[in-house]
């Protein structure tokens, strides 16, 4: 299936017009109708270009025919500016099959590998996607917390500046995703003092100027929806994002994709919980469901007007 006939869009326009801006586009992760139904709303509400993320797992989790019905399903127009794009692919064969499936942008994400093996395979990808048409993100340095449910990093390390050029070049990709010190998951900083590397992120965007760049774990983690879950049964102590201060600073810059998942998480597992604590004898997925899914779109709408910039960029 081509990307097109579902009314989709790759990365390109959407990208340039958030350089020239000053915003970033929102990477929302999805992995079923609900979440899917939030992000759409949310989108549509505001005017905003938004990019619809699937982690491997999460395809593994639909299934191949589900995610196509569901965005089948979504009524999806070219105007909207919404791209499909597969978040952390792993190896050629996971991108060239989200490819197939109508995904318009892959991320490749061989950022473990040594820097020369990383440029090999987002190059291959890069060559393969371009004949498709499709957007192509690679990433170069490494991010701590959970990034799937299979792969947890321990330790990060910032991206280095005098890599970027060589590996722009090289690999032919799209986008970079960089390592500035943010993170992936609920856990994010011990202190309120830990804060993103701007003096990184100025270099690299001083020796890629226009070029789009990624950042990953951008998650704000809201206290309010931390404090919700906690006082309706959950245990999530000590969770902490990235300050959103930053992160508005930092889609000012040639950050123009900026992924959430945690966020969106948090306000949607809120909303069941509170929902279930006060109607103990509520059994119906669609009473509790709901109040989750209007968390969601919440939480979305509010990232979009007051982190990304991208409200009205339609
Ligand atoms: O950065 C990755 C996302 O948070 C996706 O996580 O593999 O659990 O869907 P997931
Ligand atoms: P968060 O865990 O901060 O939401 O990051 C999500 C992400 O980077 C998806 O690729
Ligand atoms: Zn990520």
């Amino acid at each position: 299936m081509k990307y097109s006939d579902f009314g989709l869009v790759n990365t390109e326009k959407m990208f340039a017009n958030a350089i020239a801006g000053h915003y970033a586009v929102p990477a929302f992760n999805f992995y079923n109708m609900e979440t899917l139904t939030a992000i759409l709303a949310a989108a549509r509400k505001t005017h905003s270009p938004v990019i619809l993320a699937a982690s491997e797992s999460a395809l593994k989790y639909m299934g191949d025919d589900m995610l196509l019905g569901l965005i089948a399903g979504a009524c999806i127009a070219p105007n909207e500016q919404i791209a499909l794009h597969l978040d952390h692919g792993h190896s050629l064969d996971t991108c060239i099959h989200a490819i197939e499936l109508g995904f318009s942008s892959v991320m490749i994400d061989a950022s473990k590998l040594p820097f020369k093996e990383n440029i090999k395979l987002s190059h291959e990808v890069a060559k393969y996607a371009h004949r498709h048409n499709v957007s192509v993100e690679a990433e170069l340095g490494t991010l701590a917390g959970i990034e799937d449910e299979n792969t947890k990093s321990e330790k990060s390390s910032y991206t280095r500046p005098a890599d970027v050029i060589e590996f722009v070049k090289r690999t032919g990709v799209d986008s970079l995703a960089i390592a500035i010190g943010t993170s992936h998951g609920a856990y994010k900083r011990k202190s309120d003092d830990e804060s993103l590397c701007f003096d990184i992120l100025n270099q690299i965007a001083k020796q890629l100027p226009d070029f789009p760049l990624v950042l990953h774990g951008a998650s704000n983690v809201p206290p309010a929806y931390v404090d919700t879950i906690n006082h309706n049964g959950g245990k999530l102590r000590g969770a902490r994002g990235i300050d959103t201060t930053q992160l508005k600073r930092a889609a000012k810059t040639n950050i123009c994709k900026i992924n959430v998942d945690s966020d969106l998480r948090l306000a949607f597992t809120a909303g069941v919980r509170e929902t279930l604590k006060q109607n103990p004898a509520e059994f119906n997925p669609r009473e509790y469901l709901s109040p989750a899914i209007a968390n969601m779109t919440a939480v979305c709408i509010d990232e979009i007007t007051h982190i990304m910039g991208s409200k009205n960029k339609i």
